[in-house]
């Protein structure tokens, strides 16, 4: 993908598309887009009038130029009210319409900043949004037919017009912003890969890759190891599998010492069946996507491969299959987690904080101070909060308070659930144990929450449930039907921007 820079943008510039954004109501079109105005005789402005061309938000109209101007065709983009167009609205605009593009099957385009400007959204703010949607709204998974049904195409060289920003500065906003997108592109590939094409061994051989080309420093655990640290819950789950399990780890060191270091966790089911307490037949479909925590962690490092914060980061995934066979574990088993803290399994299907839970007390053992851990855990936050908010929770309001500013900036909408005491009991409820995985199916969202918070004690700690937002059964501005790979640009936004707490 190559992005170029122009300043000023004349009617003769020729180009296979041109994106130009409108605001309501434009009595008259002024600066490049008259003199664009005059070279059609003024029937931009008729079309404006009549409807034809809307200003409406995320209105997109395409007009043929015909001849008249050099660029073979106009997108328009309705932009609402100057005053009301947030950075969000935006960049969903702006997805729509490189979708739009992309599907007229050009090589190359180009987009007049300048005309997307206002007083709250910089010229700046809209180059990030033009790299980021850019990014987003291109992506394809390949899949694995024989023969592809067309050609993927797409937009390869977009120019970009601009009058309003030094170029230097420009360039860098459009960057940071395709490194969001492709960030987050990588997360969704990974969701939408099968188990069988995607095990815990292929997820750590991934992220080895990962650190060799962004120099994080890496260590994968294999079982015997993981063994010799006493992770009795992440092993009882994949006790059933014939894939070894895998504990990786990557440390991104961008401040002098290894102090504030936030810790990132994500859950890495490559399948859950469910185990002994198995899945439905229909239930089960889809549970490739149980590493979408795991996913997002990965994107969001190698973001911060990219733009190198001046932060400290440990990101621990602990992956394998949840499995069946006569090895498996099984509901009234009693399970030893690293922590020292004893776990009975009333069901094996609650397995994703079990894994985590070693998770956790491993990124504390690696020195993390915050921990923010991401997991498609469980079937109760959609019922809480539906397929379009990632759920919350958290033993630290400040922290949380963190994490929500950086999702609002991404675009990825969170909700805080509760975690009081009632329910921190029902988990520290169990005759044999000091804990049980699965109390019962009230608030179970908010339930597996507070038992993943006995793990990470007194360290303050966000937990973010997407299982609701993992994929999108419909396709959406921003991307396709599939992984969405959510919490990515929101983990790696937050620490870029991360201040520790006092
Ligand atoms: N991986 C599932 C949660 C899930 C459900 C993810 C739907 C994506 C879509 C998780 O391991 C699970 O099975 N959770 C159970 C917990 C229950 C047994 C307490 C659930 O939600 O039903
Ligand atoms: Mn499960
Ligand atoms: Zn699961």
């Amino acid at each position: 993908m190559l992005f170029e820079f122009e300043r000023e943008l004349s009617s003769a510039a020729t180009h296979e598309g041109l994106i130009i954004g409108l605001f309501d109501k434009p009595e008259k079109f002024s600066g490049p887009l008259a003199k664009l105005d005059e070279s059609f005789d003024g029937q931009l402005t008729q079309l404006v009038k009549s409807g034809d061309v809307s200003a409406k938000l995320k209105r997109i109209s395409k007009v043929h130029s015909l001849g008249k101007i050099g660029s073979k065709r106009i997108w328009f983009v309705g932009l609402g009210k100057e005053k009301e167009l947030t950075f969000d609205q935006l960049r969903n605009a702006f997805g729509k319409v490189f979708k739009e593009v992309n599907r007229s099957k050009l090589n190359e385009a180009a987009v007049y900043l300048d005309s997307f400007v206002t007083e709250k959204v910089d010229g700046l703010d809209v180059a990030h949004a033009v790299g980021e949607a850019f990014a987003l709204a291109s992506y394809h998974f390949e899949g694995y037919r024989q023969k592809s049904n067309e050609p993927e195409r797409k937009v390869e060289t977009l120019t970009i017009y601009n009058e309003s920003v030094e170029e230097e500065d420009l360039r860098a906003s459009v960057m940071v912003g395709y490194a969001f997108g492709t960030g987050t592109n990588s997360a969704r590939s990974l969701v939408n890969t099968p188990g069988n094409l995607l095990t815990a061994t292929d997820l750590a051989n991934y992220a080895a890759d990962l650190g060799a080309k962004y120099q994080f420093e890496v260590e994968v655990l294999d079982k015997p190891e993981i063994e010799k640290l006493g992770m009795g819950a992440f092993l009882a789950v994949n006790q059933g599998s014939i894939e070894p399990p895998k504990m990786i780890v990557l440390k991104y060191q961008g401040k002098e010492d290894w102090t504030d270091v936030i810790g990132l966790v994500g859950k890495g089911i490559t399948f859950d069946t469910g185990g002994y307490s198995i899945k439905t037949k229909a239930g089960i479909v889809g549970m490739k996507t149980d590493m979408g925590g795991a996913a997002a962690v990965l994107g969001a490092m190698e973001i911060i491969g990219e733009l190198r914060p001046e932060q400290n980061v440990v990101a621990v995934i602990p992956s394998t299959d949840n499995m069946i066979s006569g090895n498996a574990f099984k509901p009234d088993d009693v399970i030893t987690s690293m922590s020292g803290k004893t776990i009975e399994v009333l069901n094996t299907d609650a397995e994703g904080r079990l894994v985590l839970s070693d998770a956790i007390t491993y990124a504390k053992h690696h020195g993390a101070n915050y921990l923010v851990d991401v997991a498609t855990l469980t079937g109760g936050v959609i019922t809480a909060l539906g397929v379009h908010t990632t759920g919350a929770m958290t033993n630290n309001e400040p922290l949380y308070e963190q994490v929500l500013e950086a999702s609002i900036e991404a675009g990825e909408q969170m909700w805080q659930l509760p975690l009081f005491e009632s329910e921190k009991e029902r988990v520290r409820n169990s005759p044999v144990a000091d804990l049980n995985n699965s109390p019962g199916s009230e608030g179970h969202a908010i339930v597996a929450g507070a038992f993943i918070g006995e793990f990470a004690e007194g360290t303050p700690w966000v937990h973010l449930d997407i299982a609701g937002t993992a994929t999108s059964k419909k396709e959406y501005d921003l991307g396709p039907a599939g992984a969405t790979g959510v919490m990515t640009r929101t983990l790696a936004l937050f620490v870029e921007r991360f201040e520790p707490l006092n």
